[in-house]
């Protein structure tokens, strides 16, 4: 049997998983690992433990893979992970801080910096977005202002995965559409902008050896077969960002479809054959996996962060009651947030719990619960959270109608998209039928597959999601619900501009 493996380095966890070359689904294997946030706004992870969490879970899928199938041959493994996030080496490979991740909102200084020394309009001409707090360039000045010994003695600059690939191949390379969320690159020429180093004071050389997504970027070496179980020799491809990688395992790789992922953020994710920008920022502009394509994307920094930050903090019984049922806590809580109609009795939360990017770029507003009365029980606040983060997405599906992207073909993926609650929700709110997928291995299968166009296995990123890729069944959007959610968004969208400047005032306590 002919096998790809993708990984995901996410946020909570690495997941491995290994398919046939037909996308069909043998082992996987998610490794958990903590988020430090050591200051508030700040979010850091120690990249060892992504590896620690990537070779354990390549053991694992593997025994498993070889123990249902001895002849299985391993074609490739494409990499995916959680964007923007900085990892540092010097020059004998070792990491030098821990990583700061996507969600760290401590640049707000940076992007002043950057405002002033290239200019706003140059920054969206070339990097086709304004400067942003959550995208790596911003966290690389951040080195350089506050931590100058150690940045004199960084030697090399990747992304979250492309240090697993450095890991795997002792290859230091990158590919478009991870790379293009480090505003770094010349968006519509797909490589590193010498302007934007040179005024940044970066020297290229830190940077990774730049490709498309589904190149071959190197090959397993000894002491990572060792260590991994992978066999010497294996094709590592490029891969892609978390996002992008899902939008393969998700079909989304021409333009008129997108994708909503409930993960760690929310991702609005749409394909676009031409660069378009909103000169806002309120969503990004990126380069896409599929070779010559771009995206629109927006990110709500805290989504699942903002339901698990409420199951850790206020939900023990609940999950008290799954560990008897034997299920996941999240189902326990969708039960309890069914039995609540749209509106939470009057109670809206604001998702910003880690900041915001999309639609409102800012690092300094908070979450909020709007509204709470002493008749609220968890239920409603569970609900409200879910609430809060749907609204988000249709804020930001807003702006993507108004930059003329089309919002009608949407698939849902992500850990939220087990919640039919969550995705009726959304098919409600956005008023177009949301789908769910046969497989949801999202960005892990789309790693695979491009994995799989790399190994040859198929022609093109599109050929292979034609026939790899299966819709579940759509859900449709109900009018009434949809209707009876409208003065709730209404208010959730002022809430935002009323408290704007008395979320910078709390910032400053
Ligand atoms: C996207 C983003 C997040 C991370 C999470 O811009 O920052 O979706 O990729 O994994």
């Amino acid at each position: 049997m002919k096998a790809i493996i993708g990984i995901d380095v996410g946020t909570s966890g690495a997941k491995t998983a290994l398919f046939t070359d037909g996308g069909e689904l043998i082992a996987s294997y998610t490794g958990e690992y903590p988020m430090s946030q050591p200051r508030n706004g700040w979010a850091e992870q120690d990249p060892q433990d992504w590896w620690d969490a990537v070779a354990k879970g390549l053991n694992a899928v593997i025994y498993e893979a070889r123990r249902k199938d001895s002849s299985l041959e391993i074609a490739g493994v494409g990499l995916s992970g959680q964007m923007h996030g900085l990892v540092m080496l010097d020059d004998k490979g070792e990491v030098l801080r821990p990583s700061i991740i996507w969600c760290d909102q401590r640049t707000e200084r940076e992007v002043d910096q950057m405002n002033k020394v290239v200019g706003r309009e140059k920054l969206i001409k070339i990097t086709a977005n304004p400067a942003m707090t959550g995208f790596t360039a911003a966290k690389i000045l951040w080195v350089q202002n506050n931590e100058p010994e150690i940045y004199g003695r960084c030697a090399h600059i990747l992304l979250p995965k492309d240090y697993i690939r450095y890991k795997l191949t002792g290859e230091f390379a990158t590919e478009v559409s991870d790379a293009a969320g480090m505003q770094l690159m010349d968006i519509p020429g797909r490589d590193w902008s010498d302007e934007i180093l040179g005024l940044l004071h970066i020297d290229r050389s830190l940077l990774a050896r730049m490709h498309e997504s589904p190149d071959v970027t190197g090959r397993v070496h000894s002491h990572a077969a060792a260590e991994t179980g992978l066999p010497e020799g294996v094709i590592v491809v490029g891969g892609a960002g978390d996002n992008p990688a899902a939008a393969v395992g998700t079909g989304v790789v021409s333009e008129g479809v997108a994708f909503t992922t409930i993960g760690s953020s929310a991702v609005v994710y749409a394909v676009s054959d031409t660069v378009k920008i909103d000169l806002e920022g309120r969503v990004h502009t990126l380069c896409a996996s599929a070779p010559g394509k771009w995206t629109v994307m927006s990110c709500t920094q805290g989504a699942g962060i903002s339901l698990k930050w409420l199951r850790d903090t206020c939900c023990l019984p609940e999950v008290l009651a799954s560990e008897k049922r034997d299920v996941d806590p999240y189902v326990v809580m969708d039960e309890l947030a069914s039995k609540i109609a749209p509106g939470s009795d009057r109670l809206i939360f604001l998702p910003y719990m880690m900041g915001e990017r999309s639609p409102h770029p800012d690092p300094d507003c908070r979450g909020v619960f709007f509204g709470l009365s002493a008749m609220h029980g968890r239920p409603h606040l569970i609900r409200s959270v879910m609430e809060g983060v749907a609204f988000s997405q249709l804020e930001c599906v807003e702006v993507f109608r108004e930059m003329g992207v089309p919002v009608g073909d949407m698939v849902i993926t992500g850990g939220g998209s087990k919640s039919r609650l969550w995705s009726q929700m959304l098919a409600d709110l956005y008023g177009c039928p949301v789908s769910g997928m046969k497989s949801d291995e999202g960005a892990a299968l789309g790693a695979a597959l491009l994995a799989a166009v790399g190994a040859g296995l198929y022609g093109t990123v599109q050929e292979a999601c034609s026939a790899v890729i299966k819709r579940g069944a759509a859900l449709t959007p109900r009018g009434a619900e949809g209707e009876a959610y409208t003065p709730y968004f209404e208010l959730y969208k002022k809430l935002y501009l009323t408290m704007k400047e008395d979320f910078k005032t709390l910032s400053r306590l």
